[in-house]
């Protein structure tokens, strides 16, 4: 597994820790561009607390020697029911970025979802798994740009293509504004000048991010004619990349193997997922980015497995910081999660080692509880598990 690596944050205990640990060696600007949701941050906030309302009802003097954690995801092996979520601009949280998490998702047997705002290209990104690796596609830039980019992650062997349907403008973030996110990544050095003594406050990220050359290029995003997009802020990216239901035919028709649609909230629209050719889709509501005040995303589970009726694998993703969430998560239906934040803390953190602690966390915690609870096998949980009280789910 990875403990040699993530020995060097062997003293954080659980995510909150690699949090902190983060937010210490990043400038503000960046952690809050990771640690902050839309708005209010109502759903964020609710996307961890939500977790609490479950409770569990373990079965106790059980023993079992293995502790089957292993499980399939559209046919791809993961060792335990886990996948790193897609991250914009991981780059800029350490040089090593999207290769990193790659490289740390495929040493622990996982999957790995490759973000279309990418500072790293897709096939360096992809020679740095042999394990599962899927392409999470905006429509940024024109329809042929998309096709390009669909074109490129075929060849490079990405398994699966992710569509994320959550995002026809960017949410509002508003710490980003406030920490001058725009003015730092494009503006001229008097927009930045009020934002840099908090950079400077951060040398170890500051030198680190100028040996890599700067801000990134997003290699993955190739305007016909005139290469690889510069990096621009968020909102301008998102508010160019709106997908409707309607791009769903040809997108099938550039890309041949499965397609997974993330950002379902509500029935209505798995099962629309589901008739328009998903195989699987992803309960998610942007980690809280998107549009505040929506369901957490374990509350709206349910409703969503019951809409697919098994004719997709649902996978949900928010607020995932232990592995006892996931745990409930799979109680409540879900085949894996996606986790988000909870690797990119690892990241900010101290790269490659930080991720690594990140996925062994979870690792560890889901065995752990699925010992705790004693359930021998992922694919033996189900709602017997938990315990619901009054709330409703
Ligand atoms: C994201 N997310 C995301 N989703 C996506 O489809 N494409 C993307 O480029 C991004 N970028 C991104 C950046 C950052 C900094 C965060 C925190 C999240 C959403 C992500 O894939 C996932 O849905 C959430 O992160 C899940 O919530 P948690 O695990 O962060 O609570």
């Amino acid at each position: 597994m990875t403990a040699g690596k993530s020995s060097r944050f062997a003293h954080a205990v659980n995510i909150d820790d690699l949090r902190r640990l983060a937010k210490r060696r990043l400038p503000k600007a960046v952690f809050d561009y990771l640690d902050g949701g839309a708005e209010g941050e109502v759903t964020l906030r609710e996307n961890c607390r939500v977790f609490d309302d479950v409770g569990f009802r373990p079965r106790q003097a059980v023993a079992f020697k293995e502790c089957g954690l292993a499980t399939k995801v559209l046919g791809f092996d993961l060792s335990f029911p886990l996948m790193l979520a897609p991250v914009g601009y991981s780059r800029l949280m350490h040089p090593i970025g999207e290769v990193g998490a790659a490289r740390v998702a495929g040493q622990s047997g996982i999957g790995y979802i490759l973000s279309t705002i990418s500072g790293h290209s897709l096939e360096k990104v992809r020679a740095a798994t042999k394990g599962p690796a899927w392409y999470q596609l905006y429509l940024v830039g024109a329809r042929e740009t998309a096709e390009l980019a669909i074109d490129r992650a075929r060849r490079a062997g990405f398994d699966a293509l992710v569509l994320t349907v959550d995002t026809p403008v960017a949410g509002m973030r508003e710490r980003d504004p406030r920490n001058g996110m725009k003015e730092l990544l494009g503006g001229s050095l008097l927009a930045k000048l009020p934002y840099i003594p908090n950079i400077l406050a951060h040398p170890r990220w500051l030198a680190g991010f100028l040996a890599d050359g700067g801000v990134p290029k997003l290699e993955n995003i190739v305007i016909p004619g005139k290469g690889p997009m510069e990096l621009i802020d968020v909102s301008a990216a998102l508010s160019s990349a709106v997908v409707t239901w309607e791009d769903m035919a040809w997108i099938r028709k550039a890309w041949p193997g499965p397609i997974i649609v993330k950002g379902i909230l509500i029935g209505d629209d798995a099962r629309r997922a589901v008739d328009e050719g998903a195989a699987a889709v992803v309960v998610s509501n942007h980690g809280g980015r998107q549009l505040d005040s929506v369901s957490p995303t374990l509350r709206a589970l349910p409703e969503v497995v019951s809409a697919v009726k098994g004719q997709a694998e649902v996978l949900m993703d928010g607020g995932v910081r232990r592995g006892s969430d996931s745990v409930k998560a799979l109680c409540l239906g879900a085949k894996a999660v996606l986790a988000g934040r909870a690797y990119a803390y690892g990241l900010g953190a101290g790269g490659e080692a930080g991720v690594s602690r990140a996925v062994e966390i979870l690792r560890e915690g889901t065995e752990r509880t699925m010992r705790l609870l004693g359930c021998p096998s992922v694919s033996e949980l189900d709602r017997s598990y938990v315990s619901l009280g009054d709330q409703k789910f």
